[in-house]
């Protein structure tokens, strides 16, 4: 970094005498740069599926593959007859630059960023997931091969929990942690009405009742001053969500739960790898569960999840209901499902997992970006991380009072932005035998009505953000 900036700072030096200005420019210049960089891969181990021809310089060839890496479709300005003959990528010589009135530095305002961009992360990790995938064809163990083991392994290390069990989904995780606590018919299981349906499906799947608790303003989070009141002798368990890559108060809710004696299921599927007073998401209370579809913060390339739970018991049970109920080979004591993650997932996560702690940093690096971009702006609030509390932004969510028109002009900018759960579960026709109505949750509602959420990948870019915030001034 000091190199950059010395030489950074040495060439705009040629340029003026003013001093201060120089160390101001080269400082921010070295910012962004950085920022960038950031995600560089360090184990030169993209140069093995380089498709070098004849004549081909590996170093740039080098050049392309990182240009990719960062930018969708980059333009390399060179006098270098090699990129300007070979096509690997788009490359123009400085004259035509000129002569053409283009300033390839400009952001191309019309081209669209993507709302969550997969294919950075993709390209730095291909060569390593491609012969992760060939491992697993040549061994052809498809179901419960040697991946699926380390894979838990793994996560159950990086969580710090005893157990960790992976899954067909996140929406299998949460169905088998009910099954596993012998939830059904009559039994009340409490949790928020501003989640994705799958944290509530499972229960009325099990012919249990879902009771929805209220979500607070700042984080969206399960209420746990409203907790208390919805629990009653028939409650077999809580299931808080991590919304948008932020856990619940899990102290307070464990706290309140663990007076009634009730399990604490969380739902992390959006905040793996958020922690909470230091200690990681899916290690808060008894059982925690998550998920790896594909634009979760640790996604694989299809559907998959996992429970975490350091009681022995809990592990044994739910590892046997994720195979039919079986205990060994044939013999079924219990009823459960085919619910495996598949092996060939497990392999493609094991090469992302090695990449996911330094992508949590970016993601909060991101995320402390977009709030200094986006709360000087009026009409909008960024999101709000409790103290004791990381985000990894699975969203970076904003409140905003006028959001149709917030999201037209974001798309007529080329940039995309979601309002999620814009129903709030207890209004949804599937929960109408619940006899909720609106109003019965009023925070979520309000919620439901104004969020909207923005493009977010650990790997966007500072001029990306700066496109976003700059079409949210100008509405
Ligand atoms: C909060 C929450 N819970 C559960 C799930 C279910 O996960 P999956 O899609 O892997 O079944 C999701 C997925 O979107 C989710 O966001």
């Amino acid at each position: 970094m000091s190199t950059v900036y010395y030489l950074v700072e040495r060439t705009l030096a040629r340029e003026t005498s003013n001093r201060k200005e120089t160390v101001s420019i080269a400082q921010v210049f070295v910012k962004k740069f950085m920022s960038i960089l950031k995600p560089l891969p360090q184990t030169g181990d993209e140069l093995l599926h380089l498709s070098a021809e004849p004549g081909d310089d590996l170093e740039d060839l080098l050049i392309v593959e990182l240009a990719k890496a960062y930018l969708p479709n980059p333009l390399i300005v060179t006098r270098d007859k090699w990129f300007l003959q070979r096509q690997a990528c788009q490359a123009a010589h400085p004259k035509e630059i000129v002569e053409s009135g283009l300033n390839p530095w400009q952001p191309a305002e019309s081209s669209p960023i993507p709302f969550i961009d997969l294919s950075v992360q993709q390209r730095l990790l291909q060569p390593k997931i491609q012969a992760a995938i060939h491992r697993v064809l040549r061994h052809g163990q498809y179901i419960m091969g040697p991946e699926i083991r380390e894979l838990e392994e793994k996560l159950a290390e990086y969580v710090e929990a005893k157990h960790c069990i992976t899954y067909a989904s996140g929406t299998d995780a949460l169905l088998i942690a009910l099954i596993a606590l012998d939830i059904g018919p009559g039994d009340e299981v409490i949790t928020v009405p501003y989640t994705w349906i799958s944290t509530a499906e499972v229960i009325s799947l099990l012919r249990a009742k879902p009771v929805f608790v209220d979500i607070r303003c700042d984080t969206f989070n399960m209420d746990p001053d409203k907790l208390e009141a919805a629990i009653t002798p028939h409650t077999r368990a809580v299931i808080p969500v991590g919304i948008y890559g932020q856990c619940a108060d899990m102290t307070r809710i464990n706290e309140i739960a663990g007076r009634y004696g009730i399990p604490v299921i969380e739902d992390a599927a959006q905040c793996f790898g958020a922690t909470h007073h230091g200690k990681k998401a899916c290690n808060l209370s008894v059982i925690g569960c998550t998920s790896f579809f594909p634009s979760k913060p640790l996604g694989c390339y299809g559907d998959g999840g996992a429970i975490f739970t350091s009681d022995d018991q809990l592990a044994e049970k739910m590892r046997q209901i994720r195979v039919h109920g079986q205990k060994v080979k044939h013999q079924h004591p219990l009823i459960g499902i085919n619910g495996r993650l598949d092996t060939l997932q497990a392999a493609i996560l094991l090469e992302k997992f090695k990449v996911f702690p330094e992508e949590c940093l970016r993601r909060a690096e991101i995320g402390a970006r977009y709030d200094a971009l986006l709360s000087p702006i009026p009409g909008i609030t960024v999101p709000f991380i409790a103290p004791g509390n990381t985000s990894v932004y699975a969203q970076y969510t904003i409140l905003s009072d006028d959001r149709k028109a917030l999201s037209q002009k974001l798309q007529a900018a080329g940039i995309p932005s979601v309002a999620y759960y814009t129903t709030p579960l207890h209004l949804q026709g599937a929960f109408a035998d619940l006899r909720y109505k609106p109003g019965d949750f009023p925070v979520a509602e309000d919620v439901a009505s104004r969020c909207l959420s923005l493009p977010m990948s650990p790997y966007i870019t500072l001029a990306d953000q700066e496109r976003v915030a700059k079409a949210i001034r100008d509405t």
